[in-house]
């Protein structure tokens, strides 16, 4: 079993279908054999060495950790040890905390100073038989015991179960990346375990490596142009990256680069990039981001903004390009929501747009090459309304990529309709609760 756990982002079916996408271009041979809103479990066939991992996860925009299973119970086991109503079964219990995976993490614990800290992934928020809480605690105690039976001088874990800061009445059981870093939770004989449910089964697994967010905040913050307004997230722009299959190495166009977001995600992953915009300040900002940005790395970034219209792209880029990924303007910016036809007009142009662009991407795209970009869905009083992305490609020469690769899903958990994967869909959404403008990915290919 080569089984690896990959901590998903807020968007759980956009992070999949970014990590399938990613391993199929990859060429790893990987199936999805299980999944829930916070975890998927990748079969993988040829282990994967350090280097892919770390290029992994800092590819990945809907990935928080990577982490190789280390054992697999069903979770039956853990709702009769730890349930919300009724006995707890012993015996359950006690399969749980023999622990026949820690000998992995800790094949000589004698003498060591161990700091380790358990994350818990509940299968989805919300009601559960499980006493997710009493589980956690248990596990760390017994964790922290049995390393002092085997010899450990010191065993002591790391917890966190506030609530979350984001949604108060829900109780945070899993560790942040912030919080392990910090912690040196990931340098042995330290260790992060994960506890990942899913519908029927629990994954004990052990963290090889997390997002670097003390890293991303810097980048953001101390970029020398910045616009609340119109830049795109980072983990966004690195999802658009390899939807639209982006490899170190390539040259990307992001036509509608506005401060440089993308481009500055592409340069880190080692990409050359192109951008255009039609506002002068964008054009600025987006350079002196990037100057910036080269001598942060101390490196020469490859880069070329160019002034102009994207519906006079293939004028302004006379080269080939490798892949195209980006965020085009989304129509005016409402105060509130918008009568129907109001936005049924804005709509209408903005497709007029996007396709116009498209031709011209289709006419320097690489044959095989590929698009990632962001499309609006206008909530309006009568609901919500976006761009008929069929109408959008026509004539374009571009087709739909598919974002859930059909072949490598045969998740364990399939079988529940609130896990369901529909590998037909082009187009997944992004939704931001209370916004009016709200978005969708998409991916087409030449
Ligand atoms: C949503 S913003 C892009 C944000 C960008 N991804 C970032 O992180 O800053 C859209 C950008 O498209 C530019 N734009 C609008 N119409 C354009 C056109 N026809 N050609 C090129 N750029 C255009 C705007 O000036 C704006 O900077």
């Amino acid at each position: 079993m080569n089984e690896y756990a990959f901590v998903l982002g807020s968007n759980w079916l956009l992070s999949i279908a970014e990590l399938l996408v990613y391993v199929q271009d990859r060429g790893f041979k990987a199936t999805l054999v299980d999944h829930s809103r916070h975890i998927a479990i990748l079969d993988i066939k040829d282990k994967l060495d350090n280097e892919q991992v770390v290029e992994m996860q800092a590819a990945l925009g809907g990935c928080y950790k990577v982490s190789r299973v280390l054992h697999r119970y069903d979770s039956d086991t853990v709702r009769n040890a730890f349930p919300t109503a009724g006995q707890p079964q012993r015996e359950d219990r006690e399969a749980l905390i023999k622990f026949p995976w820690l000998s992995k993490v800790w094949q000589n614990p004698k003498g060591k100073k161990i700091r380790f800290g358990l994350s818990t992934y509940p299968e989805f928020d919300g009601k559960s038989p499980i006493q997710y809480r009493r589980f956690a605690r248990t596990m760390d105690e017994k964790i922290k015991s049995t390393l002092i039976q085997k010899g450990a001088r010191k065993a002591d874990y790391f917890a966190y179960d506030k609530p979350d800061k984001r949604v108060a009445e829900r109780m945070n059981l899993a560790l942040w990346p912030k919080s392990i870093a910090q912690n040196n939770l990931l340098i042995p004989p330290n260790s992060e375990i994960l506890a990942a449910f899913t519908h029927k089964h629990l994954y004990f697994a052990r963290t090889l490596v997390v997002y670097d967010s003390a890293l991303q905040q810097y980048r953001d913050e101390s970029r020398p142009y910045i616009s609340s307004k119109i830049s795109t997230s980072p983990k966004i722009c690195r999802t658009l990256l390899t939807l639209a299959g982006a490899r170190p190495g390539d040259t990307i166009l992001d036509p509608f680069c506005g401060t440089g977001t993308i481009l500055m995600e592409a340069a880190m992953l080692g990409m050359k990039v192109i951008g255009i915009d039609i506002d002068g300040n964008q054009v600025q900002g987006t350079r002196s981001n990037l100057i910036w940005f080269g001598k942060d790395l101390g490196q020469q970034v490859d880069f070329e903004i160019i002034r102009g219209d994207a519906r006079d792209l293939s004028n302004l880029v006379n080269r080939q390009v490798d892949a195209v990924a980006f965020e085009p303007s989304l129509g005016p910016i409402y105060s509130g929501k918008p009568e129907w036809e109001d936005a049924e007009n804005n709509i209408r142009d903005l497709t007029e747009l996007y396709r116009e662009v498209l031709k011209h991407i289709g006419q320097i795209l690489r044959p095989d090459g590929r698009v990632a970009m962001t499309i609006p869905v206008i909530v309006t009083k009568d609901g919500p309304i976006s761009v008929d992305i069929r109408e959008m490609i026509k004539g374009t020469g571009l087709g739909f990529f598919k974002l859930l690769p059909a072949g490598i899903i045969k998740s364990r958990s399939e079988g529940d309709k609130r896990f369901r994967i529909n590998p037909g869909r082009d187009i997944l959404p992004e939704r931001k609760r209370g916004q009016v403008v709200q978005r969708a990915l998409i991916a087409l290919e030449k």
